[in-house]
């Protein structure tokens, strides 16, 4: 029952990553990053405060498998609210068992704190990450996809902001674990990355 641990920035392609292996290695896969946005969206829905542990804890305890496919979860909007809806102890402590009874049975789990939090023993963890710029670039181009109107700095400076309040949250903050082994995805492709990464995991697994 192996587990792949995949932690990194934001959108330094992780979840194209996370699925890539999952589909080469036959696991399941799963993007915990949803769960905090379903959670941010629970808690919007229902007219509450993403910064009130109180409102989060509440929306993240109950949190379902099926919500995690609702196309409105990648939204700009939804992950700025999610970045802050994750900062809560009691959010992140109310989603923990969620995460670790799909590790139980073996799979690729992506998010910031798989490595250091969730899956301390995960048999592979990989940090991944890219430059802002690229990383922008990136970003910017999947929220046209789905017909958001953002200019590429503004993207950065979103993601800038996001990075850090991911990398100095008090509780789980966004880094590598000890062991983890890091992909710089600046300038490569998405078979390049998955390439490098099954370099490191064949020699694992
Ligand atoms: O990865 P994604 O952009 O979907 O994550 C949205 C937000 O959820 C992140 O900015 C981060 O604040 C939070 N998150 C987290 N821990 C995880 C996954 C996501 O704190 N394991």
């Amino acid at each position: 029952m192996s587990v792949i641990a995949i932690d990194g920035t934001f959108a330094s392609g992780k979840g194209t990553l996370g699925k890539g292996l999952a589909a080469h290695y036959g696991l399941p896969y799963l993007d915990t990053g949803k769960l905090y946005r379903a959670t941010a969206k629970r808690v919007l829905d229902a007219g509450g405060d993403v910064t009130s542990s109180v409102d989060g804890a509440r929306a993240a305890k109950s949190i379902k498998t099926d919500e995690l496919s609702d196309p409105i979860l990648k939204s700009g909007p939804i992950g700025a609210a999610a970045s802050k809806v994750s900062v809560h102890p009691a959010v992140r402590a109310a989603l923990f068992d969620f995460q670790r009874d799909f590790a139980a049975k073996g799979g690729v789990l992506d998010g910031r704190d798989i490595g250091t939090v969730i899956c301390p023993d995960a048999d592979v963890k990989l940090y991944v990450t890219a430059s802002p710029e690229e990383r922008a670039k990136r970003r910017h181009a999947e929220l046209r996809g789905y017909g958001e109107q953002v200019s590429v700095e503004e993207v950065l400076a979103q993601l800038i902001e996001r990075d850090t309040r991911d990398s100095t949250r008090a509780t789980a903050p966004l880094k590598p674990a000890a062991d983890a082994h890091m992909i710089d995805t600046t300038g490569m492709s998405i078979s390049e990355v998955l390439n490098a990464a099954i370099a490191i995991c064949d020699a694992v697994l």
